[in-house]
């Protein structure tokens, strides 16, 4: 038998400074009458998409402080943190979206209260996670985010346009990284009617570009990791070398670069060099979604806009948040989904996405990442 209780009372807190909502009125009525919980929420959780606080009501849902919330919530949902030294229930459990192999020091906190958290980044891709794959969902939407936000601020046309005074060239745009986010970042551009062309390390991202209509730019000698769940691996300093020169001469001669490339837990690979850069034409933009883990390009700043050399370059990972009644609509059913599941499956301790996804268990590590780098040998 698992040692954590039964949740009986979920509370829901607002994440400061992120218009996204992880559970709407819809799920809170399944979680109040389906899964027969206790749901608590903060006054205000929906106010950035215009949701009042009556629906929550209506969903069966009880406004309440912060405070009040974590002192009597078995179980705490948000996106973001929202811990305070307040007191809180014991052995309470935190459920969020904590990017915990790149922001590893922040769970400290919970530690010391004793609290059990999940992270539902952590969740393996498989079929069986694939209702709770917040990573996708956000990605998907920050993929197509990343084009419309382009389209504003490039000062040019995406398809071309044939008129009486002359023909405007299509855009060329160039997406580095072709996972979830960079597909859907090539669907959405050709869609517009640019020219796409797209790199990734993984040889089977290839066929996908390709099906896409966009052009698949190939480096040789890639090493692949059966262990890596579909994820890419570090690779050698010679492959590393080869690509930048490659990526250099793409780069040069596209008016966008889309950058989505990312390893868990590591810092994003550098592809996009300040020379690369530099030889870009004036007006050119390059949005870089893996600004939060270091960014793929060398001038990102994480949540700033750069100029340099006439190109403009955007360092945002979170761009889901700036379509925020969407990315709530997908995240509110992915939450819903793990809550469920979670309710199914906790007494079991093999369980494997409630243990792919646990970093700490009533305040002792659970996640291999902290087992093997945070405590001492
Ligand atoms: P991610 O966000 O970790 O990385 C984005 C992309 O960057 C990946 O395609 C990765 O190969 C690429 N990348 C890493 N280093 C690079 C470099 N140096 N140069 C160029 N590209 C580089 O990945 P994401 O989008 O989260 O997807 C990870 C994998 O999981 C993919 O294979 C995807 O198809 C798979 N997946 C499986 C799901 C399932 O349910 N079975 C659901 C979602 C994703």
């Amino acid at each position: 038998m698992s040692e954590q209780p039964q949740p009986k009372t979920i509370g829901i807190l607002k994440s400061p400074n992120d218009p996204r909502v992880c559970l709407l009125p819809k799920e809170v009525k399944r979680l109040t009458g389906e899964l027969k919980l206790t749901v608590l929420f903060e006054p205000g959780l929906g106010s950035s998409l215009e949701i009042d606080d009556k629906d929550y009501v209506e969903a069966g849902a009880n406004g309440a402080s912060k405070e009040s919330i974590l002192k009597n919530s078995d179980t705490i949902v948000s996106i973001s943190h929202t811990f305070s030294e307040v007191e809180m229930k014991g052995g309470c459990c935190f459920i969020g979206f904590f990017n915990p192999l790149f922001h590893d020091t922040k769970f400290e906190t919970y530690k010391n209260n004793n609290a059990t958290v999940y992270s539902l980044d952590l969740l393996p891709r498989t079929t069986l996670a694939q209702s709770m794959d917040v990573l996708s969902s956000m990605a998907s939407l920050a993929g197509y985010r990343a084009v419309i936000k382009a389209t504003e601020i490039y000062n040019g046309v995406f398809p071309m346009f044939t008129t009486a005074a002359g023909t405007l060239t299509p855009v060329k745009v160039l997406v580095l990284g072709a996972g979830v986010a960079g597909l859907q970042a090539i669907a959405t551009a050709r869609r517009l009617g640019a020219v796409v062309e797209a790199f990734d390390v993984r040889k089977s991202a290839g066929e996908e570009v390709r099906s896409l209509g966009a052009t698949f730019i190939e480096v040789a000698g890639y090493t692949e990791s059966e262990n890596a769940g579909g994820y890419a691996v570090a690779q050698s300093d010679e492959y590393l070398q080869r690509q930048k020169e490659l990526i250099h001469n793409h780069i040069r001669t596209a008016n966008i670069v889309i950058s989505t490339a990312n390893i868990p837990g590591k810092k994003a690979p550098l592809l996009v060099e300040t020379r690369s850069v530099e030889a870009m034409k004036p007006g050119s933009i390059i949005i870089d979604l893996a600004a939060e883990q270091g960014g793929n390009c060398e001038l990102s700043k994480n949540k700033e806009v750069v100029k340099h050399h006439g190109v403009t370059i955007v360092g945002n990972s979170n761009l889901s948040a700036e379509i925020p009644a969407a990315a709530s609509q997908l995240l509110s059913n992915n939450y819903f989904s793990f809550l469920k599941y979670k309710q199914k499956n906790e007494n079991n301790n093999d369980d494997p996405l409630l243990t792919a996804s646990c970093i700490l268990k009533k305040g002792e590590w659970s996640h291999p990442h902290f087992t093997k780098t945070l405590q001492p040998a």
